[in-house]
C-alpha cells in the first residue's frame, strides 16, 4: 500500500505474489532468533501483522551481528528482496507466512530499552499495562478494538448521514446538566468563584437545536460523569446522540434499531434480526427482575404469590400479608449441580441485592419437593409450585420473599449467577431487547425523595389530570431503553417541549420556582418561543463496541481508559498544580484531610492499586 518514505509495503501485507520483489519493510522487532552462526531471523512487527526477515550468509558478518543483537521493540528499518519460504517452513498461521525478507540492509530506527513487560505475556497487571499503554497498544488484541471501534462509527455516521440527520458539536464547558451522577468542575480565570461543568450529555443542547429548527441532529459526543466505575463505566465515555422533531416512540424505535443494525453487519458480516423485540419495564422486572434483561437464555422468575398465601412457611405467608410478593425460579438441573455451599453463596448473591434469604427446595422425582424448606409447604401448595415454575425433576427451585423491587432485584441477580455458573449463555449471540414504559420516577426508599428515572426532560402519560402531583410514582414515562445481552445499551424518550409541563415536573421534583429559573430557566424560555415535539436517544458507543468486540469491559476499547479511581497512570492524571495556577483560576483546595478523603486520593500513583474489571 505503502510506496513511499521508510517502507515499500507494511509487515502485514507480503504474500507469495510478491517473491522477487525489491522491498523496504520498517517496523518493531518482536523476536529475534539465531539458528546457528550463518543465520539470523527477526520477526517485523507493526499493526497489519508479522514478517518474517532473515539475514543469512548473504550479508556480512557484522550486519548479521547487529541483527542478532537487536533489542526486542526497537524499530529498525530492513532493504530486500522478497523469497518463498522452503516447503515445510510455511507457516499457516500467519498471513506473510508463505515469505520472508532476505535481508541486504538494516538500519535501526530507534533503540528500544528493555521494555517493562513482554507483549506476549500473559500475566501483566492492568496497572502496567495503562501505565505503559502504547506498548500494551502494539499487541494485536488491542489494535483490532480500536479499528473495530472506527469501523462502527463510520456506520453509524454514514448511515445517519444517509438518513438525513446532520452532526452538530455541542460545548464541552457549560452549565451542569441532571442525568443524576457528580458534575466535573472546571474554573473560570475570568470569573473567579464561579464554575462550568463538563456536559453530562448534550441533552439541553440537542432539546434546543430542535427548538432552533434543525430537525433531526446526531453527535458524537465525548460525556463526562462522576460515578462509581465499573467494568461498563468510564469517567469520560462516548455518546452517539441524537434528536428528532416531529417524532414519537416509533419513529426513534425504528431509526435507532436501523442504525444500530448497519453498524452490527459492518462490524460482523451479518445483521441482527428485525424489528427487535420489545418489553415493557413491567414486563421485564417480572420475568427477569431487571430492567435490563438478558435474554439470551430462559430461566424466567414466577410470582408465586397466591400459591404460597395460606401456607405454613410462615417467611411466604407473612410477606404476602405484608404487602409483599413471593417470586420463585427454578435452576436447570441446580439439584445435583449445586451443593449446600453453593447454595449458600447464591444467597449471598440475593443479600447483596437486599433480599432477607434465599428460600431453595430441590425438585425429586415425580416432581415431588424435597429438603431445604419444602417441609413447610403442602403437597398441593407444591405442585402449584412446579407447575407454576415449570420445573422439571432435579432442579432447584429458589424463592425471595420481599416487595416488589426487592424481590426483583435479588432473583434477577441470583438468575445472571446461575447463567454463569451453569453456563447458560451463548456468547456468540446479540440479543437486542426494546424495554418500555417506564417508571417516570425513583423513590428513595431511605429519604422519600422522588427523582427522574431517566430525566427530567423525559414525557409522560397521566391516566387522569393532577397524576403528576397526587401519585407520582403511578405515572409512567414515555422513556425507552435498549438492552443487547442484559447491558443497557442506550436510552431516549419522547421529551416535554411545553414550559407549562416542564415546570410542573420540575416542581414535583422538589425544586421551587426560583431554582428552576435559576437552572433551567434558559430551557422553560426557549420552550416559548414555538418548540416542536421532539424525541431522541443516546448509545453508549463504548459499550456498544465492548459487546461487539466480545469483551467484559469498556476498557477494552477504549485507547486510553482510566482506571476503576478515575486516574489516568500513564500521564498520571489528576495532578496537583502549582499554587499560582490555583490562584491565576480562582482555586482554593482542601487538603485532602480537609476534604474527607485519605490523603492519598487523587494522585494516581497511589491511586492505581485496584483496577475494575
Ligand atoms: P443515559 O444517561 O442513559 O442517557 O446515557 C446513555 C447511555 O450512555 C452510556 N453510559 C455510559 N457509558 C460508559 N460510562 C458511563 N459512565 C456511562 N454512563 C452512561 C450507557 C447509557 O445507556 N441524555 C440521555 C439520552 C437521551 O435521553 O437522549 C442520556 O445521557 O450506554
Ligand atoms: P429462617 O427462618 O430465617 O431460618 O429461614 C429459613 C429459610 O428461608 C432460609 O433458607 C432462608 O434463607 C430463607 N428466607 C428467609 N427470609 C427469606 C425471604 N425473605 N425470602 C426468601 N427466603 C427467605
Amino acid at each position: 500500500m505503502t510506496s513511499q518514505g521508510l517502507r515499500t509495503h507494511t509487515c502485514g501485507e507480503l504474500r507469495a505474489s510478491a517473491v522477487g520483489a525489491a522491498v523496504a519493510v520498517s517496523g518493531w522487532v518482536d523476536h529475534v532468533r539465531e539458528m546457528g552462526a550463518a543465520l539470523v531471523f527477526v520477526d517485523l512487527r507493526d499493526r497489519y501483522g508479522i514478517i518474517q526477515v532473515a539475514f543469512d550468509d548473504s550479508v556480512s558478518d557484522a550486519l548479521r551481528a547487529e541483527a542478532r543483537g537487536l533489542k526486542p521493540e526497537s524499530v529498525i528499518h530492513v532493504g530486500g528482496s522478497v523469497r518463498a519460504r522452503p516447503e515445510g517452513q510455511v507457516n499457516c498461521e500467519r498471513a506473510t507466512g508463505e515469505v520472508e525478507v532476505l535481508a541486504e540492509s538494516l538500519e535501526v530506527l530507534s533503540a528500544a530499552a528493555t521494555p517493562p513487560f513482554e507483549q506476549v505475556a500473559e500475566k501483566v497487571s492492568d496497572e502496567l499495562r495503562l501505565t505503559y499503554r502504547y506498548l500494551d497498544l502494539r499487541r494485536a488484541g488491542p489494535t483490532r478494538a480500536l479499528k473495530l471501534r472506527h469501523d462502527v462509527l463510520l456506520a453509524l455516521r454514514k448511515s445517519l448521514d444517509a438518513g438525513g440527520f446532520t452532526e452538530i458539536e455541542t460545548p464541552i464547558l457549560t452549565k451542569a446538566t441532571p442525568e443524576g451522577a457528580r458534575d466535573y468542575l472546571v474554573p473560570s480565570r475570568v470569573h473567579p468563584g464561579k464554575l462550568y461543568a463538563l456536559p453530562q450529555s448534550p441533552q439541553i443542547f440537542k432539546q434546543i437545536l430542535m427548538v432552533a429548527g434543525q430537525d433531526k441532529y446526531f453527535q458524537i459526543c465525548r460525556c463526562f460523569r462522576d460515578e462509581d466505575l465499573r467494568a461498563d463505566r468510564q469517567p469520560e465515555f462516548t455518546q452517539l446522540d441524537l434528536e428528532m422533531s416531529f417524532a414519537d416512540e416509533e419513529v426513534v424505535l425504528a431509526v435507532v434499531s436501523e442504525v444500530i443494525a448497519q453498524a452490527v453487519a459492518a462490524a460482523r458480516g451479518e445483521a441482527p434480526a428485525m424489528p427487535m423485540p420489545r418489553m415493557t419495564w413491567h414486563d421485564a422486572m417480572a420475568r427477569y427482575g431487571s430492567d435490563k434483561p438478558d435474554t439470551r437464555f430462559g430461566v424466567e422468575l414466577s410470582d408465586v404469590s397466591a400459591l404460597v398465601k395460606d401456607s405454613e412457611f410462615g417467611v411466604f405467608k407473612n410477606c404476602v400479608a405484608g404487602g409483599g410478593v413471593v417470586r420463585m425460579l427454578a435452576a436447570p438441573g441446580g439439584s445435583s449441580a449445586f451443593s449446600r455451599k453453593d447454595i449458600a453463596s447464591l444467597e449471598g448473591v440475593a443479600k447483596e441485592y437486599g433480599a432477607k434469604g434465599l428460600a431453595w427446595m430441590k425438585v425429586g422425582d415425580g416432581g415431588v419437593l424435597e429438603s431445604g424448606s419444602s417441609k413447610f409447604l403442602s403437597e398441593t401448595e407444591a405442585a402449584a409450585l412446579v407447575a407454576a415454575t415449570g420445573a422439571a425433576p432435579g432442579d432447584l427451585l429458589l424463592a425471595v420473599a420481599d416487595s416488589f423491587g426487592t424481590s426483583a432485584a435479588a432473583l434477577g441477580a441470583v438468575r445472571l449467577e446461575l447463567g454463569r455458573r451453569l453456563d447458560l449463555v451463548d456468547r456468540d449471540r446479540l440479543d437486542f431487547l426494546w424495554v418500555t414504559e417506564f417508571p417516570l420516577f425513583d423513590r428513595d426508599e431511605e429519604t422519600g425523595a422522588l427523582s427522574s428515572a431517566h430525566h427530567p426532560f423525559t414525557a409522560f402519560e397521566e391516566q387522569r389530570p393532577g397524576q403528576l402531583e397526587d401519585d407520582p410514582t403511578s405515572v409512567t414515562s414515555r422513556a425507552y431503553d435498549l438492552v443487547v445481552n442484559g447491558i443497557e445499551l442506550g436510552s431516549g424518550s419522547v421529551r416535554i417541549h411545553d414550559s407549562d409541563t416542564q415546570q410542573r415536573l420540575f416542581r414535583t421534583l422538589g425544586l421551587s420556582d426560583a431554582e428552576i429559573e435559576d437552572k433551567f430557566g434558559f430551557v422553560i424560555s426557549a420552550f416559548r418561543y414555538g418548540a416542536p415535539p421532539h424525541a431522541g436517544f443516546a448509545v453508549g458507543l463504548d459499550r456498544f463496541v465492548m459487546v461487539l468486540a466480545g469483551e467484559d469491559s469498556i476498557r477494552e476499547v477504549i485507547a486510553f481508559p482510566k482506571t476503576a479511581q478515575a486516574a489516568d497512570l500513564m500521564v498520571g492524571a489528576p495532578s496537583r498544580v502549582p499554587a499560582a495556577q490555583l490562584a491565576e483560576a480562582g482555586v482554593a483546595v482542601l487538603e485532602p484531610a480537609a476534604a474527607g478523603k485519605p490523603a492519598t486520593a487523587g494522585e494516581p500513583a497511589a491511586a492505581g492499586g485496584s483496577t475494575d474489571g
